[in-house]
Parts: structure tokens; C-alpha cells; sequence
């Protein structure tokens, strides 16, 4: 949450602030801000509420002057998004200014003792305390007879990083050194983009993109001290540190929406793209039958494994419950599904010889980090191999904060997704889980060979397949969106391997809707939630042919009898006939299912959104990257 930038160079800074907010901004646009100085020592603060446009028109209302400055687009944690808590923070005398991301877990007490010493707070917000802190320690090297230069900056942020805790990645610029930037992280992702005399560092690589290719991403807890010179790079401990840059991969870091009203919708159409790499990628043609699906690791990942636990929030989660179906039923293996933010702070048992699955497009949301992480170190203490930690991360990117935690990577290779709202990042972690699932079901055993072939060869037909639905669904719930103008509950119904499906659906209608959806599984219908049901409230039941197809098509006859408008996602058929409105879906087996009977819930939220005239990408108090706890 919240996206930060910061550059130095020779160019004007504002401009290219701006863009990398741009590219940011699906990280926060509840309010917006920039700060730059000029090589003699003016420094410019401009801030403006809501969306970064705002900004953009204070800026080339007031100008910006300096090509050395730091922006920051906000979701708010701490304070109202108003002004005066949107980003740059600045010190007392205005000399000193500071973006972050994060949230500093201390800041009450820090704020207390810089009140006490007569410090004025202007905003309500954890990072304020950072510029006062950073001023007075340059105040005091000062007087000390310490010259104003980067290095003091430097070193006078490295004296004040010990005293916050909790996780961040910071910006700071002081007029005194105009030309110096100094940045730190902690437990939030920061990259350092390296172009020719000029020095852009960011959150995410969107930023970075259309800048350079060239990036350093900083490790936890090192400081950077940016100039047109070079970057001069640090541990926590002080220690300079030498690394080789690492090239951006992949061709489409820079967020574009191309001819789609929205990038959710353009992003929806991208999946039948996205099913086609993941074939490319893990089921070339040619595979011997010992090996059906092509994935990146040796023997030793699947060696002893007799369980699986998985961690994630959110969409991921979801994406997380049908893949622990495909391995217990399809593979044979025990899995658990757990939401992330609960097991950091209520573990279960340790299990021996578990492989442990954190799920997040992001690579960045702390509470699945967190959880990773202390899974790690739980299981590092135990002194029985058995219980040791076996990590795999499967992430849209991989050059994320968790491909530096965990030993393996699966990348789901979905592109850059920006509508805040995930579509096809979840396609592509249930292709990831199907892929896995194979690949465990062929060492287990418990599928024959054939059957896992047969799961192979329909995957080879799924970008296809998706083409064809996104067509006809872009159409049909387009059609659909207008009978949900009045509309205020919506449940949605599924069972098995689309149970997690229904979910889903329900969390996408609400998150860009604003309408209030529930997921159930239908056998559960009957025992609470269809007191909720009469006229007004549409159920949406996914029914495939399968062990449950005819459970789902009673539960879904009992919503009818209490006067609910039925949809179905369903194949057409005289067993689908009771619905009011169909959106189908091709007959396939039902272990493929959940990868089609998606796209009609992504679609029909989408469109109900935009006839609400909704802002679809970039809803309300939501932010693609959850990087607090
Ligand atoms: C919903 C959505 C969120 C994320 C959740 C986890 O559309 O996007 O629920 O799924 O915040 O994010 P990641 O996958 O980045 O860990």
C-alpha cells in the first residue's frame, strides 16, 4: 500500500515523479504528493487529496523546479485521506522531506517525545515523525561543525532508522544537499532503477519500467545514498555493500490499457493470453508420460513430501482453496488452507515433512511474509529434520519481496496486473496449482497416468476455451449488469472444486460494486443464510456436471422456492433450464471447471461496477499491494 518514487539527475524531477506515480498508483489514490529541490536549495512541497491527477494540476499550476525530488501516492493507514496527512512530510523548518510506505509501529511514543521537545505536528500520520527526527539529528551534527552534504544526510538517517520499528521502505531529501537522496527499507519493497547519471528508486517496477531496465533491488534493511555520481549502498549494520544489478525481465512492466475501457476488463480479456504461456511453458508437447508437467524443480522439491499447508489472503486464498482440493482429491496429498493474517498469530501444530505454499500475486503482502516467515523460523528450531522448512512461493512477481524470502518460485507469468480487483493472477495461480497438483498426483501415485493426460490434454485446449467465453460473457453480462441497479445482497452458490469459486465471485461483486455478496457453499444454504433470500436478492449457483451437479441443482430449486431470481453457471442443457438467466460455460470435466466458471463471475461483477458508473480499477479504500499488516 502506497507507492513511493524518488529521483536524481539532471532532467527536471517533477515530469518523471509524476509518471512513476502514474504507474503506482494502483497502490493508493487516496491522496497524492511530490517534493523537489533545486541545485540551490529550494525545495518544493505539493500535495493535493484524491487522485493523482489533483496533483498533477497543482503541479503544473505552481511548478515544481529541481531534478532531485520524491513522490508518494497514498492508501491511508494512519489519519484521514485529507491534505494535510498526504505525503511529503515535512520538518518544522521545512528543510527536511520524507515519503514512506509502511507503518511505523512506534510512532505514538516517538511522537510523544518530539512533542515534548517542542515539535508541532501537522498530520495525523506515522511518518511525520521521521522529518522531525532526521532534522534534529542534522541540527546536531551541524552545530558539531559537520558540513551539509549527502553523507551527513546520509548517516544522519542511519542514526535515526534504528529508533522505528515496524516495516518501511522511505525517501528523504534535505535543501541543504540538493542533489543527494537518500532512501531505507524494512520489510517493504524498494528498487532502485539505474539510468545514466540519473537515479530513480520505487516501490514496484512499473515505475522503473519506462525508465530503465537496470534495477537493484535493495535487500531488507539497507540504506541507499542516491546522487548524479552513483549509488552508494549500505546494510543495516552500516557495512557498504557491492552488487550486480539485475535486468527487468518481460515486456510489459509499464501499465497500458489499450483499446479497454478499464484495465479490469482489458486484464479479463488477457486470460485466455495468460492459460496459453502457462501451456506453453508446462505442457510442451512432447513430455514423457514420467513427466507430464514441466516444472522448475528437481527430485529433491517433491522428495518425502506428505503434506502441504498454504498461505495467502484474499483473491489468493481463494485461488488457494481450489488448488488444496486438486491436491488432496487429485493428488492424494493432506492440504490445509490458511488465511495468512490468522496463522501468524494461531499455527497449528508443526506437521513433519509439510511443504509450505505462500500464494500472493503481489510478492509483497506482509501478512502472507509474515507468516512464511515465522513458519521458517519455527521450523528451523525444530531439531528433527523431518519438521524442517520446505518453502515455495507461487507469485506473479518474481522479482519480488518473496522471491528474496523463500527458496523456490513458481512465477505464474500473468504480466503486470493494475485493476486493483485480480482476474487473470488468479487464473494464473490455479494453472500453478494445477501444474503442482500433477506433478505430485504422477510421484504419489494416486492418479494413472492416463487420467493425469487427460487433465493435460484439457489444459491444452483451455486458452481456447477461454477465448470463446470471454467473448460471449463480455456480451451477456453486459446485458445482465442493468437488472442490478437496485440491487443490495447478492449470494453466491458452489460446491467442491467451486465452492472457492463462489467466494470469489462474491468478493469480486463487492470489492468493485460496493454491493454485498456472500459465497456459500450450497449444502450450507439451508442451514442460516437462505433466511436472507426473497425477491430482491439474486442467487448465482454454479452448477457443472460432477459428483454435486444435481445436489447443486436442488439447493438451487430450494432458492427458487423462496422467490430468488436464479442465475446459473451452467452448461445449456434441459438440466440448467430452471435458472432465470443463464451465463454458460462449455462442458468439461469438473476438475477443469473453476478455470471457466470464473470468467462469468469476473465479467458480471465488472459490469455491474461500470453501470454504476464505479471506479472499477481503483476502488475504494482497496490497494493491489497490501504491504501492512
Ligand atoms: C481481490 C484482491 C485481494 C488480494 C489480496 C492478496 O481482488 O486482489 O483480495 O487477493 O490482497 O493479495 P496478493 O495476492 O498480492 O497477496
Amino acid at each position: 500500500m502506497c507507492g513511493i518514487v524518488a529521483l536524481v539527475g539532471s532532467q527536471p524531477a517533477a515530469p518523471q515523479l509524476l509518471e512513476g506515480l502514474r504507474q503506482l498508483e494502483y497502490r493508493g489514490y487516496d491522496s497524492a504528493g511530490l517534493a523537489t529541490v533545486t541545485s540551490q536549495g529550494q525545495l518544493t512541497c505539493l500535495r493535493a487529496k484524491g487522485k493523482l491527477v489533483n496533483l498533477s494540476q497543482r503541479v503544473e499550476a505552481l511548478g515544481a523546479p529541481g531534478q532531485c525530488g520524491i513522490g508518494h501516492t497514498r492508501w491511508a493507514t494512519h489519519g484521514k485521506p485529507e491534505e494535510r496527512n498526504a505525503h511529503p512530510h515535512r520538518s518544522v523548518d521545512g528543510g527536511v522531506a520524507v515519503v514512506q510506505n509502511g507503518i511505523i509501529e512506534n510512532h505514538r511514543q516517538l511522537r510523544d517525545g518530539l512533542e515534548a521537545s517542542g515539535v508541532e505536528f501537522q498530520s495525523e500520520t506515522d511518518t511525520e515523525v521521521i522529518p522531525h527526527l532526521v532534522s534534529a539529528e542534522l541540527h546536531r551534527r551541524l552545530q558539531n561543525g559537520e558540513q551539509p552534504s549527502g553523507s551527513t544526510l546520509l548517516q544522519a538517517v542511519q542514526t535515526v532508522l534504528p529508533q522505528l520499528q515496524g516495516a518501511y521502505a522511505l525517501a528523504v531529501i534535505w535543501e541543504k544537499a540538493p542533489g543527494a537522496l537518500v532512501v531505507a527499507r524494512r520489510a517493504a519493497p524498494l528498487l532502485i532503477g539505474l539510468g545514466e547519471g540519473e537515479f530513480l528508486c520505487a516501490s514496484d517496477t512499473p515505475a522503473l519500467a519506462g525508465f530503465t531496465r537496470t534495477i537493484l533491488p535493495m535487500e531488507d534493511g539497507e540504506v541507499a545514498l542516491l546522487s548524479p555520481l552513483g549509488v552508494e549502498l549500505y546494510d543495516g549494520e552500516g557495512v557498504r555493500q557491492q552488487r550486480m544489478p539485475t535486468l527487468l525481465t518481460g515486456t510489459d512492466h509499464v501499465a497500458d490499457k489499450r483499446e479497454f475501457r478499464h484495465f479490469m476488463l482489458k486484464e479479463i480479456h488477457e486470460q485466455p493470453e495468460t492459460a496459453a504461456l502457462w501451456v506453453s511453458r508446462h505442457l510442451p508437447e512432447g513430455l514423457p508420460a514420467s513427466m507430464p508437467v514441466a516444472l522448475p524443480f528437481d527430485e529433491a522439491f517433491y522428495a518425502g513430501i506428505e503434506r502441504i499447508e498454504i498461505l495467502a489472503c484474499g483473491t489468493s486464498r481463494h485461488a488457494a482453496l481450489v488448488g488444496a482440493h486438486l491436491l488432496e482429491q487429485f493428488a492424494g496429498l493432506p492440504t490445509a488452507v490458511h488465511y495468512a493474517s490468522e496463522f501468524r498469530y494461531a499455527p497449528p501444530p508443526l506437521a513433519p515433512n509439510t511443504l509450505t505454499i505462500g500464494v500472493t500475486q503481489s510478492g509483497e503482502t506482509a501478512d502472507t511474509l509474515a507468516a512464511l516467515a515465522m513458519e521458517a523460523q519455527r521450523r528451523c528450531a525444530h531439531p528433527d529434520p523431518a519438521y524442517a522448512s520446505r518453502q515455495l512461493g507461487v507469485t506473479n512477481r518474481p522479482e519480488s519481496s518473496l522471491s528474496r524470502q523463500v527458496p523456490h518460485i513458481l512465477d505464474i507469468g500473468a504480466g503486470v496486473e493494475v485493476g486493483v480487483a485480480a482476474t487473470k493472477t488468479f487464473t494464473g495461480q490455479l494453472l500453478a496449482f494445477y501444474g503442482l497438483a500433477m506433478a505430485f498426483a504422477t510421484r504419489s501415485g494416486s492418479r494413472s497416468a492416463a487420467e493425469i493426460q487427460t487433465l493435460a490434454d484439457e489444459l491444452r485446449m483451455l486458452p481456447q476455451q477461454l477465448q470463446e467465453l470471454v467473448s460471449l460473457h463480455d456480451q451477456r453480462s453486459e446485458a445482465l449488469a442493468h437488472r442490478f441497479a437496485e440491487t443490495q445482497d447478492v449470494i453466491f452458490l458452489g460446491r467442491g472444486i467451486n465452492y472457492p469459486i463462489a467466494l470469489e465471485g462474491a468478493l469480486k461483486l463487492k470489492e468493485i460494486s460496493y454491493i454485498h455478496a456472500e459465497g456459500y457453499p450450497a449444502g450450507e444454504m439451508k442451514h442460516g443464510p437462505i433466511a436472507l433470500l426473497d425477491a430482491h436478492v439474486p442467487v448465482v449457483s454454479i452448477a457443472v456436471p460432477g459428483t454435486v451437479f444435481e445436489k447443486v441443482l436442488s439447493n438451487a430449486q430450494e432458492a427458487k422456492a423462496r422467490d430468488a431470481r436464479l442465475i446459473g453457471v451452467a452448461p445449456e442443457g434441459p438440466d440448467t433450464a430452471l435458472f432465470d438467466d443463464l451465463l454458460p460455460v462449455p462442458e468439461v470435466s469438473e476438475w477443469l471447471s473453476p478455470l471457466l466458471t470464473v470468467v462469468p463471475m469476473q465479467l458480471l461483477s465488472y459490469h455491474i461496477a461500470a453501470h454504476r458508473g464505479l471506479d472499477v480499477d481503483q476502488p475504494r479504500n482497496l490497494a493491489k499491494s497490501v504491504t501492512v499488516e
